[in-house]
């Protein structure tokens, strides 16, 4: 979800004033996907490399994240979603965690959508935490080395009940991916748009997924096998 400082400067306002109505565009996408049957939809929020932002930008982003929370709770449970976060949570201040851990129980029986947050989350830190945690399993001799696959490492991310996945956008014209589910996106299509998150509509979505439906995933296979 990038581009929030940038549309807030072209109007001439604080960073801060970007980061609300980014939430309008959170508002509307979640909507969007829970419509059109979307069954995961993962929000990067909030990277581990955007702790090195100023504390007021930091602490404006925390602060909206708590009332985003408390103000969306019933339509997440009107639409059975089910809230889940990936990341550092331990790292986040405790309202945000406690707002956070709140939601996700009084979510977690919701079956219609998975909306997962990426909070504090980076994904060299998933990586090297589920090469230390198997490690350790290897060291303790619960797994062998010769048994580590996919589904082991799988099984050692904050993503494990998550599938691959199948489409990445990137708002703001930035083309990079920065830290995010680098192992889960193997085989993702990536989407680019110039339009600034806070400008971002049920439209443009639409307009990512037709194209997405465009793209052949042949995943290493010729297009004969897979038609
Ligand atoms: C990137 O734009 C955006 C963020 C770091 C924060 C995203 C947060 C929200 C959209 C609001 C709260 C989220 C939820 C889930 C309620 P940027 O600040 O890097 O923009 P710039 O690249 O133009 O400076």
């Amino acid at each position: 979800m990038d581009g929030n400082g940038r549309w807030a400067k072209q109007k001439g306002m604080v960073r801060a004033f970007g980061h609300e109505n980014g939430t309008k565009s959170v508002r509307q996408t979640v909507e969007a996907c829970a419509e059109i049957g979307i069954k995961h939809l993962t929000l990067y929020a909030f990277s581990t490399e955007n702790w090195k932002r100023p504390k007021l930008e930091v602490d404006t982003l925390m602060k909206l994240l708590v009332s985003s929370l408390k103000k969306e709770i019933n339509t997440l449970l009107d639409n059975n979603i089910k809230l889940n976060a990936i990341g550092n949570l331990s790292s986040l201040p405790k309202k945000v965690y406690k707002e956070l851990q709140e939601v996700i129980e009084l979510t977690k029986e919701n079956t219609h959508m998975d909306l997962t947050l990426a909070l504090s989350y980076g994904s060299r830190e998933e990586l090297l935490n589920a090469v230390k945690e198997i490690s350790t399993k290897v060291k303790n001799n619960i797994i062998s080395t010769e048994s580590i696959d996919e589904s082991v490492l799988n099984a050692h991310l904050y993503t494990q009940s998550l599938p691959d996945v199948d489409l990445l956008i990137r708002t703001s014209g930035e083309q990079r991916i920065s830290n995010f589910l680098l192992w889960q996106i193997a085989y993702a299509e990536l989407y680019f748009t110039p339009v600034l998150w806070p400008d971002f509509t049920k439209q443009h979505l639409s307009d990512a997924i037709i194209e997405y439906q465009k793209r052949e995933r042949r995943f290493g296979k010729t297009s004969e096998q897979i038609s």
